[in-house]
This record gives structure tokens, sequence and C-alpha cells, in this order.
């Protein structure tokens, strides 16, 4: 592996598809091991344009113009940072060889839709997930949250089965097959909330594909994100590493609060790692993976994957030796890894709470004089009130002083007009 000079024809060139908060980290971490990175978004002046070499501008979901842009930059590497993404295009990419997709075209394109990830889960790999329907119409979510719906399983003979899936019902969480961050998403608890769900999924589905998801409500004691590094070991193949676990809070489908480790029975723990071994084995490459798994007593659930850094993961700047974002950056560079935790921490959503371009923060004084505390501003150039401009970190002798240290530093942060 040869690291070359940025901005001199032997530069390594590292392009991010999306330059959120998550994708300004991965371009810090990039700009530390003299990588020449260059920065994509729908926007201008994403936090991470702010931190890269050059930024573009374009709309990622029109493969043309990514082809387009990824022809004139010449990337050695292309790293999706967010999933609304036209992945056709990067399979075609990858297939002609212009540029390494990380961690592969294929993972961009079978976890961009919950039909996809959840069906290899499922389906393919024979994982547990909630029971699950998808429907196309509200007539079709009826039907299913009543009476379930019949799933094609193929076997490892090739044989192909028809099963019934097993019992939706009440509660049950109804979501656009294509959202994050909990968009378009509610929860049912009863036939008189299925159409107003069905709207909202109509609604909040960021490519209007029409389609939904309705999962069984788990009654999950917790829920974690288990980050899980497939990383080149000194034997030369991919290894697969496992971060100590995250715990966290999520309201409304968006992560508000996270910590490391989550204490987990051993049983629940080896189980969450086999899980996550298996799903990241089949969708394959190199980085890092933030495995989503719900956990009641020794029984685990697999819930969805990022191929990339997660934002639960923030946390890992305050615990790890290598945070997540190092973590993938080496591992998409094919240097080893080292994911070992160096203290209990926890993270902290600073929220907008304001609806304005060019806001100002009031408070980080204040906040930074909790101890052990850190503050990650994003720089996102329009706020919104519940647009996360901020992160809080804090250590502490435990996850629960690091949590109500992080909380405390994140409430004392104050979003105002300028
Ligand atoms: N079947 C389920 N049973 C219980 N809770 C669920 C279920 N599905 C989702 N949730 C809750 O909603 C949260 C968000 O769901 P999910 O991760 O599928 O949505 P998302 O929009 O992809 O969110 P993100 O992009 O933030 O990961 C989960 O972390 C969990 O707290
Ligand atoms: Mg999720």
């Amino acid at each position: 592996m040869k690291i070359g000079t940025p901005l001199s024809p032997s530069a390594t060139r590292v392009m991010l598809l999306g330059a959120g908060e998550l994708g300004k980290e991965v371009v810090i971490a990039l700009q530390r091991l003299g990588v020449e990175v260059i920065a994509v978004d729908r926007y201008a002046n994403a936090p991470g344009q702010q931190v890269a070499h050059r930024a573009h501008v374009i709309n990622m979901a029109d493969g043309a113009a990514l082809r387009a842009l990824i022809a004139q930059e010449r990337p050695h590497f292309v790293v999706p940072e967010i999933e609304a993404i036209a992945t056709d295009s990067l399979v075609q990419i990858e297939q002609e060889g212009l540029a390494n997709v990380i961690p592969t075209a294929r993972a961009a394109q079978l976890t961009m839709n919950r039909e996809g990830i959840r069906r290899l889960a499922a389906e393919t790999l024979q994982i547990a997930t909630s029971p699950y329907c998808f429907a196309e119409s509200l007539a079709e979510l009826q039907a299913a949250i009543d009476g379930g719906c019949e799933r094609v399983r193929t076997e490892p003979s090739g044989t192909h089965r028809r099963t019934p899936s097993g019992w939706i019902g009440y509660p049950c969480i109804v979501k656009p097959v294509m959202s994050s961050s909990g968009k378009g998403q509610s929860k049912v608890d009863g036939p008189a909330d299925v159409k107003t769900a069905w709207d909202y999924a109509a609604s909040g589905g960021r490519i209007d594909k029409g389609k939904v998801i309705v999962e069984g409500f788990i009654d999950f004691d917790y829920e974690i994100t288990l980050l899980t590094v497939r990383a080149l070991g000194v034997s030369g193949q991919v290894e697969t590493q496992f971060c100590e676990p995250i715990g966290h809070v999520q309201v409304k489908g968006d992560y508000v609060e996270s910590w490391q480790p989550q204490a987990m029975s051993t049983a629940a723990l080896a189980q969450a790692r086999d899980i996550a071994k298996r799903v990241t084995d089949n969708l394959g490459g190199r980085g890092l993976f933030g495995v989503e798994l719900f956990v009641k007593g020794d029984q685990v659930w697999f819930s969805e994957v990022s191929p990339r850094p997660h934002d639960t993961g923030m946390v890992t700047m305050c615990t790890q030796a290598q945070n997540e974002f190092e973590l993938h950056a080496r591992a998409i560079l094919g240097l080893p890894v080292d994911t070992s935790l160096r203290a209990p921490g926890a993270s902290a959503v600073i929220y907008g709470d304001v609806e304005a371009e060019g806001i100002a923060f009031e408070g980080v004084a204040a906040a930074l004089s909790v101890p052990q505390s850190e503050v990650r501003l994003f720089g996102k150039p329009v706020s919104f009130e519940r647009r996360r401009m901020g992160v809080a970190l804090a250590n502490g002798k435990d996850t629960e002083e690091a949590r109500s240290r992080a909380k405390l530093a994140a409430s004392r942060v104050k979003p105002v007009k300028e």
C-alpha cells in the first residue's frame, strides 16, 4: 500500500458521495493520512466540503451526472456516505474498473432500499428479524397487518418455497422502503392509525416509490449498533473486527443519545457478532459497517446495516483509540485497524431548534465546562428545528456518568438566529 502526495500526480484520491457530519470526519481522517479528498453533496458548503481539497454540488441520484464527475475527478476510491445515490451507476463504475466502490457497489445498492437488505438478511441468510411485509397500497398494508404475507424463500438447494410470513398485527411499524433517520416512519397501535401511517410514509419517502415495509413491533430491552470493520490484517487478507457495542436511544426513528460500551450478556454479544459477521461477509469489500440490532435477554434480531460509519457511532470520537471514521479511512486504504476501547463515553445530539440560515451557538463555553466533555459543531449552513447541528461527547467512570455529562453539555448549547 502506497499513499501519494495530495494535489500531485501521485495523489491517492478519495471521493465522498455525501459530505454531512459523518463524511466530514471521514474527510478529516483521510486528510491526516495525506489523501486527496473530493467531497460531493447536493448543496454547497456541506460540512465535509469545508474540510476537503475540492467540492462539487450535484444530484447524486442522477447517474449520468455522477458518472461524469467520477470520469472528471478519477478517484481511486468512491465512498458513499448517504443512501440516495444512483447505485446502478456505481455498479457499472465498479465493473468497468473506473474506481473502487466502498465497501462494494452491491452493498450500496442493497442497503439503499430496505427491501434489498431485509430480504438478504431474513430470506437468504436466514437471520432473525422482525416479521415484515411490503405493501404498495393502503389496502395491501391493511391486509399485511391483518394476515401477514407470502414470501418466496430460496433453499440452499436452489428450490423456491412459498412460506407465510410471521404474524404482524398491532403494534407495528410502517416505513417507506427508501428513507433514513426515521423519515416517514410511524408506529401503528391499532386500525385507526393505518391510513395516517400510509399517508405519512408516502410523503416521507426520499424517492417516492410508493412502497412501504410494515414490521411487527419488537419489544426489545435495548438496541445496539455493532460497528464491524472489514480491513486487511497482517495476513494480507480481509479480517473482521468488532468494536464494543454501542447502546442508543431513538426518538421517532432518529438517534438522540448513544453510549459505549453497552453491557450485554455473553450469549447476546456472541449472537450479535455472529449476525454482524454473516451480513458483512455477504456484503463484502473493505470498510466499516454499522449493524443495528435489537436485544431482549439473550435473543438478538437484525434490524438494518449501514455500509459506512453510523450516526450513533459518533460516540467513538471520545471512546476509542481509533474512532469509526479513522477505522473506515484505514480500512478503505488497506491499512490495519485497532478497534479497542479507550474509555467509556457517550454522545448527545444538539438540534437546530430554530429555522434559519447562518445561525449562531451560544453556551459553548458553559457546555465545555462540563468535565471531560467535547462539542462538535458541524457547520451546516441552514438550521431546522429537528436538524442535527452538532453533538456533545463526554467520558466518565462509566456510561451512566458519561451519559449525564453528554446530555448536560448538549443542553447548554443554544442555537440562536443571528
Ligand atoms: N420492528 C421494530 N420494532 C421496534 N422498534 C423498531 C422497529 N423498527 C424500527 N424501530 C425503532 O425505530 C428506529 C429507527 O428504525 P430504522 O433504523 O429502521 O429507521 P431509519 O430511518 O433507517 O433510521 P436511521 O437512518 O436513523 O438508522 C430503530 O432504531 C428502533 O428504535
Ligand atoms: Mg436505523
